[in-house]
């Protein structure tokens, strides 16, 4: 849900600690737009901005326990961070620090160096897009028009809006045929996308993301993960995304902060560094058994030191070909053709050709081949090693024979890397 930037919302904020997402939002009604808004234009332009959190303690009450705690947390312009935790430890409440539907007791935040709280929260809120725990759009009120709320309470003119919204759904990959349709005609993970979609509407330069997939099954949660690492590719926002799910964090976030309860900082890092090298038992226990299979899925074929064979090109001597059949130590050729990579062979045939003077081209070879580019994950190099008896080649995107990856090179990569 994103977070007002007219002046009837300030108003339906109402309390700054409201803690029902959808009561913050609607405070009970569904048409959160009052007829006193003043059209305001507003130059939407794909600026960015920094968040730097200093010190920030959030007490609720007098004295009471903090629900978060001295935290000091730096998020670079056009990055994703992850606020992980468990549940309570404050996640919510420093994404609503943010953007001021709560202040802090104590600390700073800066966004692009200045302080949020000298500025009035309502222009804050322009550039801050918010996506709610739940993903709470107004449901009597049709896809086109949640999604140009925000442009609406701008002012904007009718037709600009219709084109931004048609623009966003495009974004978002939703059909346009369901503009008309009302929320509760949506599946779950239409839904987010379309809460997703408004939080953007007017190109704010950062966007808060509060368990945005969270209810939605893990099949369509990961397709929208991947969905916004395109978003993101495209828009290059400041996203500071909340949830309590790891491998949601490590897929999609540039830097974790990994939070306990009471709000504390366990560790702030990049995914793979929370993996290798777990700051203390917390976050060792937090991320969970299978660090070295979940570093697999972070790690690309482009991080290893390839290894060059046993590869032969088809057009070699026959000193070569002998010299790579003497060195064979796996049973397979991979066969190249002026840097093409051409297939996998049995060292058998090989010789067999060699032996018969027939030339390498004509040998049989494994099909498909064992091929991976330098962007595949360690784990689908693995997996293909494991179902294809021979390593598997590395295609390099501009078609060229990139090298062999073999399993002890995987092996390689991360035991060198763990701490
Ligand atoms: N308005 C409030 N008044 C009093 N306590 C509050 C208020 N809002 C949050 N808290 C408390 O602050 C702590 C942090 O809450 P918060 O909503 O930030 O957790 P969270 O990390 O987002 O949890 P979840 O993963 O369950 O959404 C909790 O103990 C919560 O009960
Ligand atoms: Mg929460």
């Amino acid at each position: 849900m994103i977070r007002g930037v007219a002046p009837s919302w300030d108003v339906t904020y109402g309390h700054p600690d409201v803690q029902t997402p959808r009561q913050s939002v609607f405070c009970g009604r569904t048409e959160p737009i009052s007829a006193t808004v003043a059209p305001e234009p507003v130059s939407v332009e794909s600026s960015r901005a920094a968040i730097r959190l200093t010190d920030v303690t959030k007490r609720f009450g007098s004295g009471g326990p903090a629900a978060v705690d001295e935290l000091s947390l730096d998020i670079d312009e056009g990055s994703i961070v992850a606020l992980l935790g468990p549940s309570g430890c404050g996640k919510t409440t420093t994404l609503r620090m943010i953007n001021r539907l709560i202040e802090p007791t104590s600390g700073s935040i800066e966004i692009d160096g200045v302080d949020v709280m000298s500025r009035s929260a309502q222009e804050l809120r322009r550039g801050i897009g918010y996506v709610i725990q739940q993903v709470g759009l107004f449901p009597h009120r049709t896809i086109a028009s949640n999604i140009g709320t925000v442009p609406k309470m701008l002012g904007w003119e009718a037709e600009r809006i219709h084109e931004r919204v048609e623009e966003l759904t495009t974004l978002v990959g939703l059909d346009h045929d369901m503009l008309e349709r009302y929320p509760d005609e949506l599946s779950g993970g239409q839904q987010q996308r379309v809460g997703v979609a408004r939080a953007l509407a007017a190109d704010p330069p950062v966007l808060l993301m509060d368990e945005p997939f969270g209810a939605v099954d893990p099949i369509v949660r990961a397709r929208l993960q991947d969905e916004l690492l395109e978003l993101q590719n495209k828009v290059r926002k400041t996203i500071v995304l909340v949830t309590h799910d790891v491998d949601e964090a490590l897929r999609v976030a540039d830097k974790i902060a990994l939070l306990n309860v009471g709000g504390i900082l366990e560790q702030l890092a990049e995914p793979d560094e929370i993996l290798r090298a777990p700051a203390n038992e917390f976050v060792e226990s937090f991320v969970g058994e299978e660090r070295g299979l979940r570093r697999l899925s972070l790690n690309t074929v482009a991080s290893l030191s390839r290894n060059d064979g046993p590869v032969v090109d088809v057009d070699a001597s026959i000193e070569e070909i002998d010299r790579v059949l003497d060195a064979d130590l796996l049973g397979w050729l991979g066969l190249v053709e002026h840097d093409r990579f051409l297939g996998w062979a049995t060292a058998d045939d090989v010789r067999a050709a060699r032996a018969a003077g027939r030339p390498l081209r004509d040998v049989d070879r494994a099909l498909p081949a064992a091929q991976v580019a330098p962007s595949s994950t360690l784990r689908a190099a693995m997996e293909l090693i494991m179902v294809s008896d021979t390593s598997v080649a590395v295609i390099d995107d501009d078609g060229r024979f990139g090298g062999v990856v073999s399993l002890e090179d995987i092996r390689r990569c991360l035991a060198d890397t763990e701490e």
